[in-house]
């Protein structure tokens, strides 16, 4: 199965009590198993973290850089803002999805505008959890047309 990372920034371990209105019920362990669940299905083993912690999401990209490995990434709050993030997806081997449970386009102004969507494959969000399945999907596609491709040069 190929590995593929789940990374979810800040505050997305408080998901099932913070603003259900705009995140839903289901908690942070739903969404590991959700995940987990899909990769399984896809041929994906999927490792799911999260941190609050912007210099741990940037080792984390090193990590996933420095093995080629597809990364599924909610980067929360940092999306707006961390040009720490951007710099780090910049050096990716491999294809990363941006992800959001709600769709910031239709939120407040400053959520209008991500600094890391430029520097990733492509962004899903608006789809609650299942931004995420959709993510895996698209992985799972991109990493079997690379196999593809590697096995006709070959
Ligand atoms: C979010 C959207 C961001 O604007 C927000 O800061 C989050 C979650 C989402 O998944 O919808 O923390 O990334």
């Amino acid at each position: 199965m190929n590995p593929v990372l789940v990374l979810n920034g800040p505050n997305l371990s408080r998901l099932g009590v913070r603003e259900p209105d705009v995140y839903g019920t289901a908690d942070h362990e739903a969404l590991v198993a959700l995940c987990r669940d899909t990769g399984r299905r896809l041929g994906l083993d999927v490792d799911v973290r999260q941190t609050d912690d912007e210099a741990e999401l940037v080792r984390w990209l090193h990590e996933a850089a420095d093995a080629s490995t597809p990364v599924v990434l909610n980067p929360a709050a940092f999306t707006h803002y961390s040009y720490a993030l951007r710099d780090a997806i910049a050096m990716r081997t491999a294809p990363l999805i941006e992800v959001h449970i709600s769709n910031p386009a239709a939120r407040e102004e400053f959520r209008h505008t991500s600094v890391v969507a430029g520097a990733a494959t492509g962004t899903i969000a608006g789809f609650g959890l299942r931004s995420y399945q959709l993510a895996l999907r698209a992985v799972a596609e991109l990493v079997s047309e690379n196999e593809d491709s590697a096995g006709q040069t070959r």
